[in-house]
């Protein structure tokens, strides 16, 4: 059977808009809102380290290895990798990777609507001006008052799901690549004009020093887990959304140099996200360890003490809203790419079914921060908590190990040779050493380290 060099669903136009679509799925609220959550739950430093190694050597041969596999196969994940499994004569079982992808899909996609729908709220909350000026305290009612109305968490949720819907409807490509060669430049100016108040703040130091001083004994087990769990969510990796978009991209794009582009500007965010909003953590006396409100007190307390803060701290949601969509298109796509191609169905209907379903889950999470805040799941953790711990830090790092795996060792030399370039043969060494052991091994040794630790 030949190789294919067009899929069914269309193509990016070059290299660089599929830089832009897999920038846009990789930066989104995990950059801006989990990352620094979740590194001032769990102790910062240390974190923050263990982070950056597990992109630079686990999630960097793995989002080679997505692309590689979609644009060998040219369909969803699940056709896909049901073709290359046919073709190259391997087990069946392989296919299971594109079946998990996509439960995976739904449950992130699930809650990744209810807080970006936050952003969208406080769009609103900004622009009145009901932050100019105000108090950490005043800033923490804010949100806690927020939080605890399920009609308005259901509200937000609802017009978020609606516009993914929308423009997953419509085709990634007509509307998206237009508006992301706008929006990811602005975000990326105000990010950085967050950073620069920052600086300015006398708590810069302290947030220095909390994101970057390396202590062990903040390490544990859990620790890796969580930080390698964060590389594969924000990379967007082990569920084949970078799959599916690599089915899209053209034959004649280098792999590893546009996937290491694509990492570095989603590593920058974070990094930079993390940087702002410390600073403003320490300066306030407020609680680094706070959770998943962190981002929504700390940015809107800043810009109501910057001058204009008000327009800047709308076009700051804006555009953190507009970063959440480019993400959660992409968590639809590799279910929506595989109905499409199964049944032949139209595009706008399966978004439909697909929003519907999502939403549904989506009201757990909702339900978690008020009337289900004391329900919990397996020990001490809420709906919201627990569908976000088995996605992220289960299914996605899963999933991306047997990627690594499949595209290491089941597919022929040959193909991987021509998808990737590899002329030399100490370059072919280094991809199998980095793609076919050390990614793999390093997700099971935490896993292992996890269960016994
Ligand atoms: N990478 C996205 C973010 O950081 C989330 C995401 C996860 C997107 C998995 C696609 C797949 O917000």
């Amino acid at each position: 059977m030949a190789v294919s060099t067009e899929s069914r669903h269309g193509m990016w136009s070059s290299r660089w808009l599929f830089v832009l679509a897999a920038a846009g799925s990789a930066v989104g609220l995990g950059n801006i809102w989990k990352f620094p959550y979740i590194a001032g739950e769990n102790g910062g430093g240390a974190f923050v380290l263990i982070y950056l190694a597990c992109v630079a050597f686990v999630g960097l041969p793995i989002m080679m290895a997505e692309v590689l596999i979609g644009r060998e196969g040219r369909q969803s994940p699940i056709n896909t990798m049901r073709a290359l499994v046919q073709q190259h004569h391997r087990s069946p079982a392989w296919v299971l990777i594109g079946w998990m992808g996509v439960l995976a899909g739904f449950l992130i996609l699930s809650y990744y609507t209810v807080i970006a729908g936050w952003a969208l709220y406080y769009i609103f909350e900004m622009a009145s001006g009901a932050m100019t000026g105000a108090s950490g305290d005043v800033a923490a009612s804010t949100f806690n008052d927020f939080l605890a109305d399920p009609w308005q968490l259901l509200f937000w949720q609802t017009l978020f799901m609606a516009g993914t819907v929308f423009i997953v409807a419509r085709g990634v490509i007509k509307g998206l690549e237009t508006a992301i060669r706008w929006f990811m430049p602005l975000l990326f100016v105000l990010l950085f004009v967050l950073l620069g108040y920052a600086v300015t703040t006398e708590g810069f130091q302290q947030g220095w020093d909390f994101m970057f001083a390396f202590n062990w004994e903040t390490v544990s087990g859990d620790t890796v887990l969580i930080a390698m769990g964060q590389a594969f969510f924000t990379l967007s990796l082990g569920m084949g959304a970078i799959m599916a978009y690599g089915a899209y991209v053209p034959s004649s794009a280098s792999i590893g140099s546009t996937v290491a582009i694509i990492a570095g500007l989603d590593t920058l965010v974070a990094v930079a996200a993390g940087l702002a909003i410390f600073p403003i953590v320490f300066a306030n006396g407020l609680e680094p360890g706070q959770g998943p409100g962190l981002m929504f007190v700390t940015i809107p307390l800043a810009f109501g003490q910057m001058p204009l803060g008000a327009l800047f701290g709308t076009l700051f949601f804006v555009l953190v809203s507009f970063a959440a969509i480019t993400s959660a298109i992409s968590i639809s796509e590799p279910a929506l790419a595989y109905l499409v191609e199964t049944y032949n169905a139209k595009r706008s209907r399966v978004a439909i079914s697909l929003g519907v379903i999502s939403w549904i889950i989506g009201i757990g999470t909702v339900l978690s921060f008020n009337l289900w805040a004391d329900v919990h799941i397996v020990g001490e953790r809420t709906f919201f908590d627990f569908v976000d711990h088995v996605s992220q830090n289960i299914m996605l790092p899963l999933g991306g190990m047997l990627i690594a795996l499949f595209a290491a060792w089941g597919l022929p030399k040959t193909v991987v040779g021509s998808q990737l370039g590899l002329q030399k043969p100490w370059v072919n060494v280094v991809w199998k050493l980095l793609c076919g052991v050390v990614a793999p091994l390093g997700v099971a040794v935490v896993f292992v380290a996890t269960l016994f630790g």
